[in-house]
């Protein structure tokens, strides 16, 4: 069987297919990132304008990679939510209206769900069960999980996702917009020590997270010290050592919790290396193993999405026809397959 899909929810557009014999066939990917620049941020109007004019030819761009007509497919998947409103309807909509004229069952697919299966396309995938620790730009959850479907939130964010938390801070720090990645490669210039960050919501039990506060803490220590480059460099170091401290220190929890040897982390924050460091550590410290997508299905993308839907689609969850998002949608409310 194979499946086309399609991932619209933020700044990325996403097509893929995927043969659950074969694996993935096709990948196309347009980033939006330089229109959302000037602007420091994503501008959900524009995203959704420009996801209107990249979905279709890296519809066709996919079929053409994989040497593949329509009538090869055995449906479309495409991201339902949680997301921008906008973002999502663009994809429901053509994701939908490709359905119907090609005469082909529809999958609405839960974004988290494809980040948490991801990893799922690599050549070692984990086995059923596993922690998930999701981090991406606008989530942050523990997730407990037993097979598809078979999810239990262990704790997620109550202010800021861990994404926000770097790309916020970065910007503090006059980085680019998403600040992330970059944030992260300068503090790989930091001097380890000189600063240190408060690792939040650990003096207490449970595996939520909060992040707004170490934005504030870099905030004041970027004014309190001089503005040269070895010090932005070493409070990026420090910004980035309190966040990765702080996700290993609930990973380890959930761990124990659940009595589970196997971690996964997905979502755009998988692709820092520190983070992949300090976890692959901590699981050979407890002699467990960490699994995580290859760096470029970290962050949105439409093979993740084809994936999950080829799941979906194979315990026959066609959900009715219409279009519909669901911008916030708890990843605790899937079913597990029948
Ligand atoms: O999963 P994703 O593509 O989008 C959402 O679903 O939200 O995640 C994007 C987030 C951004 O906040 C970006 O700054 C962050 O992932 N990110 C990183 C790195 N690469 C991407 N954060 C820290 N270090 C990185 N290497
Ligand atoms: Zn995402």
């Amino acid at each position: 069987m194979r499946i086309l899909g399609i991932e619209t929810s933020c700044d990325e557009t996403g097509v893929a297919i995927y043969d659950d014999e074969k694996g993935l066939l096709a990948h196309e990917l347009y980033s939006q990132v330089k229109l959302h620049a000037d602007y420091g941020g994503v501008v959900p109007e524009l995203a959704s304008r420009d996801h209107v004019k990249k979905t279709i030819p890296l519809v066709k761009q996919a079929l053409a990679d994989a040497g593949l007509t329509p009538s090869d497919l055995d449906g479309v998947a495409y991201t339902a939510g949680p997301g921008l409103v906008g973002a999502l309807l663009v994809g429901a909509t053509i994701g939908r209206s490709l359905a119907y004229a090609w005469n082909l069952p529809a999958v609405a697919v839960h974004h988290m769900e494809g980040h948490l299966l991801a990893p799922m396309l690599e050549e070692n995938p984990p086995e059923f069960p596993f922690v998930a620790l999701l981090v991406s730009g606008g989530h942050t959850m523990m997730v407990e999980v037993k097979g598809i479907g078979e999810y239990r939130i262990l704790g997620e964010s109550i202010d800021d996702a861990a994404g926000e938390a770097f790309d916020k801070t970065a910007k503090l720090m006059g980085l680019d917009y998403p600040g992330g990645p970059l944030l992260s490669r300068l503090a790989d210039q930091g001097t380890p020590g000189r600063f240190t960050f408060p690792r939040p919501m650990t003096d207490r039990p449970g595996m939520d997270f909060s992040f707004s506060g170490l934005k504030t803490f870099a905030a004041n220590t970027i004014r309190a010290n001089d503005d040269d480059d070895q010090t932005r460099a070493d409070i990026a170091c420090a910004f980035q050592e309190a966040v990765v401290d702080t996700l290993a220190i609930k990973c380890k929890r959930a761990l124990k919790e659940t009595g589970f040897k196997r971690l996964v982390i997905a979502g755009g924050v998988s692709a820092n290396k520190h983070l992949r460091a300090e976890l692959a550590k901590l699981m050979e410290s407890l002699g467990g193993e960490v699994f995580y997508p290859r760096t470029e299905f970290c962050t949105d993308n439409g093979a993740m999405i084809a994936y999950a839907g080829m799941q979906r689609l194979k315990n026959q969850e066609i959900m009715d026809l219409g279009v519909k998002a669901h911008p916030r949608w708890p990843i605790d409310t899937l079913k597990p397959l029948r």
